[in-house]
């Protein structure tokens, strides 16, 4: 990731949409030689002009100072398929149906990968009625603990979260198939099948 747009992401955004420099040019009201200038690391654009060169570059501005272009590969929005994002230092946590651009607290977040339990961070189901008993074996301390407990079927997503000193245990509505996801907040996203 960049702190600041450079001339290189410039260029690649440029051609991939077959744009000549005089056409982006215009389109933010500079003229061609800047561009030119920009994309050859001879100066850099002004910050006044980011929201329009994302505009016209077609992205937003986050993506453009990073240097990556989301896409969410998930057009059908299939909830299996789904991703969490999670701030790391204010805990914010955001479930969305594909990638997306998630920024808090100044950073861009990215789509966490979750991991299979291992044994540091194992969980149990126990039926009780017509709901299920979880419990994750961890920590719940203040410095290390599990934030949220979701659990993902095809069509609906249920998420309990969890405070540091409670317990790291919750009932869920278990039906059909599904992911039961858990975040520690040392350790990261882990999930099991259900
Ligand atoms: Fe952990």
């Amino acid at each position: 990731m960049n702190t600041y747009v450079t001339g290189t992401t410039i260029r690649q955004l440029r051609e991939a949409r077959n744009m000549t420099q005089a056409e982006l040019a215009e389109k933010i009201g500079v003229s061609s030689k800047t561009i030119s200038k920009w994309e050859t690391a001879k100066g850099l654009p002004d910050i006044s002009l980011l929201q329009p060169l994302a505009k016209a570059l077609g992205i937003s501005v986050i993506e453009l100072i990073n240097g990556e272009h989301i896409t969410n590969q998930n057009i059908s929005a299939n909830m299996l398929r789904s991703k969490f994002y999670v701030c790391p230092i204010c805990g914010n946590a955001i479930h969305c149906l594909g990638n997306t651009v998630v920024s808090c607290c100044g950073i861009t977040l990215p789509a966490l990968e979750a991991e299979d339990a291992d044994n540091d961070h194992a969980i149990t189901i126990e039926n009780v009625e017509d709901e299920h008993f979880i419990t994750v074996h961890h920590p719940m301390t203040k410095q290390h603990y599990i934030s949220f407990v979701a659990f993902v079927t095809s069509d609906r997503l249920q998420m309990v979260k969890l405070y540091p000193e409670g317990n790291a245990q919750t009932r869920l509505q278990l039906r059909g198939m599904g992911y039961l996801y858990y975040y520690c907040n040392q350790h990261g996203l882990f999930k099991k099948k259900v």
